[in-house]
């Protein structure tokens, strides 16, 4: 055997050794599995959750906590995939909830919430006019082909790996159930590539979208003159540049983009911005929205049973406006980066090829060295290695994406980052061998 087939054979051996202990420590979350598989398709209704052998059940949460169904106890650094920043529990969150309960919560009309929401949503993130839906995903449907009309022009540049929900993935080239739109893919973080790109469909082009930080993509950020240099182009040929800040708007109190000073002309949002209630947003300038105001003769259609849904509207208000602060998200994010700075030290010292990525209050594990500017470069990362970092990670009661993305609630205190910094050093020393294989 060659030198990385043997390592390869190392890493499958640790692999096989750590499902095996997973499997002996998760009974009920298997027995659980095998009876949902009856009925829902792999036993799964979001697809992101899935891993093999099975996915362990959580059957509680308090504030950064988790409690699976075999009884093990863990630290919540998911967070829902950035929706769950305000924890399991929040006092707040949760009287926002009864009192919209204590209303009733189906209505059937214009409610005393929604704007006040609304109002809140424009304050903090510098939109003119938002409307609001029920996913991240039905944003960004609504976004685009808002955009579309708006530039009567069909084609939509989306980027290498990108993700915009369940209909806008665009990793490994794209999904056969993606959105029916005549899709362009760039280069992220390419400029020359991509305002070239831009150019070439300049005629048939109605927006660029991307995220200032791709999330789910690997926690890449946008480097600041890439965005600069897409507002230029799509302002020079009269496309919509709209930035999908679902995850990022977390990261500085008026979102990513008042970081890097690019004002895109739509914005969509979703995740923590509901209160941890189904949730979706898209706003920006008031020429563009308007086309959906329903005074209007020509008024663009947008119904949505649950677009001002009173749990969404009451969570959210309370969220926004007494808890996730301007103040407390710097807070949050100065410890996100802190945190983030304190494992890439450990790896470093290690000397390991492993480096964590990302910006304030999220991050995500990639098996590599060097720098990670776009999809393709964390593609380079070791998939085999990234996997046992994850059921390592869970052993020792840490909660994570499978594809090792971390995201910090506001319950997460030191004490949290400690245990955290501990079990990634543990992984350090007790895969040293392997990880110095790798590279
Ligand atoms: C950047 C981004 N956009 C859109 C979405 C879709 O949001 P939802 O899952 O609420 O449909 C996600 C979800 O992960 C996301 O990360």
């Amino acid at each position: 055997m060659g030198e990385t087939e043997l390592r390869n054979a190392d890493i499958d051996t640790a692999l096989a050794e750590t499902k095996e202990a997973y499997v002996a420590r998760n009974a009920k979350s298997l027995a659980r599995y095998v009876e949902a598989t009856a009925v829902m398709p792999g036993g799964n209704t979001r697809t992101v959750l899935f891993y093999a052998p099975f996915p362990i059940a959580i059957a509680r949460g308090e504030g950064c906590r988790l409690w699976d169904m075999d009884g093990a106890e863990y630290v919540d650094f998911l967070g829902e995939y950035t929706a769950g920043i305000y924890g399991h529990s929040h006092p707040v969150i949760r009287a926002a909830v009864i009192r919209a309960l204590d209303g009733g919560i189906n209505l059937g009309a214009h409610n005393l919430l929604e704007a006040r929401f609304a109002r809140a949503v424009c304050d903090r993130f510098g939109l003119e006019r938002v409307r609001f839906t029920n996913s991240g995903t039905e944003a960004n449907l609504m976004a685009i082909s808002l955009a579309r009309v708006f530039t009567r022009r069909p084609k939509v540049m989306v980027m290498e790996g990108g993700y915009h929900g369940a209909v806008f993935t665009f990793s490994g080239g794209g999904s056969p159930i993606n959105a029916p739109f005549e899709f362009v893919l760039a280069p992220y973080n390419d400029i020359e590539a991509t305002v070239a790109l831009i150019d070439r469909h300049a005629a048939d082009l109605a927006a660029v979208i991307l995220e200032p930080m791709m999330g789910g993509g690997g926690c890449i950020q946008a480097e600041p003159a890439y965005l600069h240099a897409l507002r230029a182009a799509t302002t020079r040929i009269g496309a919509l540049l709209i930035l999908d800040e679902v995850m990022t708007s977390r990261l500085a109190p008026g979102g990513l983009q008042s970081v890097h000073g690019v004002k895109p002309d739509l914005t969509t949002f979703g995740k923590y911005i509901g209160g941890g209630m189904s949730f979706g947003a898209f706003g920006g300038r008031a020429d563009i929205i308007d086309m959906f105001d329903p005074r209007r003769a020509d008024a663009l259609p947008h119904a949505g049973t649950f677009n001002n849904n009173v749990l969404t509207m009451s969570a959210g208000l309370a969220g926004l406006t007494e808890v996730y602060t301007p103040a407390a998200a710097q807070t949050l994010n100065a410890r996100g980066d802190a945190l983030r700075e304190r494992l890439n030290a450990l790896c470093r010292a290690a000397g390991a090829p492993m480096q964590f990525t990302g910006r304030g209050s999220m991050m995500a594990v990639h098996m590599m060295r060097g720098p990670i500017r776009s999809a393709a470069d964390a593609a380079k990362g070791d998939a085999k290695l990234k996997e046992l970092f994850f059921f390592d990670m869970v052993a020792q009661g840490i909660w994570l994406a499978k594809r090792g993305m971390m995201t910090l609630s506001l319950p997460i205190g030191d004490a949290e980052c400690d245990k955290l910094a501990g079990a990634v050093e543990e992984f350090l020393a007790s895969r040293r061998s392997l990880l110095a294989a790798a590279g």
